[in-house]
């Protein structure tokens, strides 16, 4: 049983976010509850996307909202993409590495079979920011973030930062 409470965003380098994570199997009242504090983590950090694993558990589901707002985020659960187009290079950040951006090469369009609450499937093809998103997101759900799909010179670039977050990670752990 989730204790949906407890759930908060999680930040590099917490393990949950390194971990593949698992397909949902029960669309029962904790997952509404999930996906409802999921929204509320992602408006109140000022994101337009958050997955499971960045609220601390290692479900596949995400919410996405391209302009950020609750009232238009919608939950995508257990969901396959299939992007195509060309390859776009643009700016990028993510809730769970504050500090962090980096220009992360996505590809133009993406389309997208997922459940909702209900486990109904259903499916959608994007372009711009949602197709961003939904490959951000997906890569979560198999335990990739940005910090993995920066460029070398990116990398060193934000080492000084890394490090900081586990510092900081280390101090909350003891
Ligand atoms: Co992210």
């Amino acid at each position: 049983m989730l204790d949906v409470a407890k759930c908060c965003i999680t930040r590099y380098p917490m393990p949950v976010l390194a971990e593949k994570a698992r397909p949902v199997e029960n669309f029962d009242d904790s997952l509404k509850a999930l996906a409802e504090k999921m929204k509320d983590i992602m408006v109140e950090h000022k994101g337009v996307g958050l997955a499971g694993p960045q609220a601390g558990v290692g479900l596949r589901i995400f919410v996405a909202s391209p302009d950020g707002t609750k009232k238009n985020a919608k939950v995508y659960v257990n969901p396959v993409i299939n992007p195509s187009g060309k390859i776009l290079t643009n700016e990028e950040g993510c809730l769970s590495l504050p500090g962090i951006y980096g220009n992360i090469r996505r590809y133009s369009n993406c389309s997208i079979k997922a459940q909702d609450l209900d486990g109904k499937e259903f499916s959608e093809d994007a372009d711009g920011i949602l197709a961003r998103i939904f490959q951000h997101e997906c890569d979560h759900l198999d335990g990739t973030t940005v910090a993995d799909k920066l460029s070398t010179v990116a990398k060193i670039a934000a080492r000084r930062k890394l490090k900081k977050l586990r510092e900081n990670y280390e101090k909350n752990e003891d």
